[in-house]
């Protein structure tokens, strides 16, 4: 896992927004994996910029994104497909029909994870997966101690990321307690990994990922198994990490 820290929130943003639109670019028909939250809130924006000011063309992309909460219809205002819909897919001209996010309404939850692996078989693979991270080192919904070898699962949401997402609700009690999740396993498989980490909330996280052992405790851990993953992380997220700093690259390292 290659890391680069960057100074700020914007920062990371740049570098990140950098790196997916030149590979978009390089493979116009590229599989994005994309996640929802606030850290990438400011790349997608990036990606919009570019694609009104350089017509950067989405036409030929497929998305596939991480997870949905259960029972949360797509027009509620804090499903993730609500959210992928505001701030990216309305704003590209990515076919609607090339875009997937798991649905959490269903009858069949089982069936719709098993359809959601075929869908990113059908598509190719996951070319580039962008990734969060939460205050407990989840990436996508997979909670500590989830299987390094699991697909795309229900998972129990833990009372420390229904309270850290309980801000996009208008109260605790609104945050669904199951979501649908992309499986360790199914995010391993992407060709390439960008996770983005930004703030102080994120600190412990990090050191654990950067510092720790490779450990289904933390389930980022699996990055550092990845042939090419890049973690994009700014000062305050890697305000707890001891590694030496010569193995951690400054963000200008992509432009040399
Ligand atoms: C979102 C997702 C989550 C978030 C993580 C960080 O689709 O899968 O793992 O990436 O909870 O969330 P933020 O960015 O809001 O801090």
């Amino acid at each position: 896992m290659k890391v680069i820290r960057t100074n700020n929130y914007e920062e990371m943003s740049k570098v990140a927004a950098d790196l997916v639109i030149s590979k978009i670019k390089a493979q116009p028909n590229i599989t994005l994996g994309l996640a929802t939250g606030s850290t990438p809130i400011n790349l997608y924006r990036q990606m919009i910029q570019d694609h009104q000011q350089n017509g950067t063309s989405y036409k030929n992309i497929y998305t596939v994104n991480l997870d949905e909460y259960i029972g949360l219809p797509k027009e509620h205002p804090s499903s993730y497909y609500f959210f992928m819909k505001n701030e990216l897919f309305d704003h590209l001209d990515i076919p609607k029909e090339q875009t997937f996010i798991p649905s959490g309404v269903v009858a069949d939850l089982d069936e719709e994870c098993e359809k959601f692996e075929q869908i990113i078989t059908n598509v190719g693979g996951i070319d580039l997966q962008i990734l969060g991270i939460g205050p407990n080192g989840h990436i996508a919904f997979n909670e500590p101690g989830t299987p390094f070898e699991s697909r795309t699962h229900v998972v129990n949401l833990t009372e420390s990321t229904i309270k850290a997402n309980s801000r996009f609700f208008k109260t605790i009690e609104e945050v669904p307690t199951r979501a649908i999740s992309l499986g360790l396993k199914t995010i391993f498989e992407s060709k390439q990994i960008i996770l983005l980490a930004s703030g102080p909330k994120k600190a412990h996280a990090i050191r654990d990922l950067i510092d720790g052992p490779i450990d289904e405790q933390y389930p980022a851990s699996i990055l550092k198994k990845h042939p090419n993953s890049i973690l994009i992380a700014d000062n305050d997220a890697m305000q707890l990490v001891s590694t030496k700093s010569d193995t951690i690259l400054s963000s200008d390292f992509l432009a040399r």
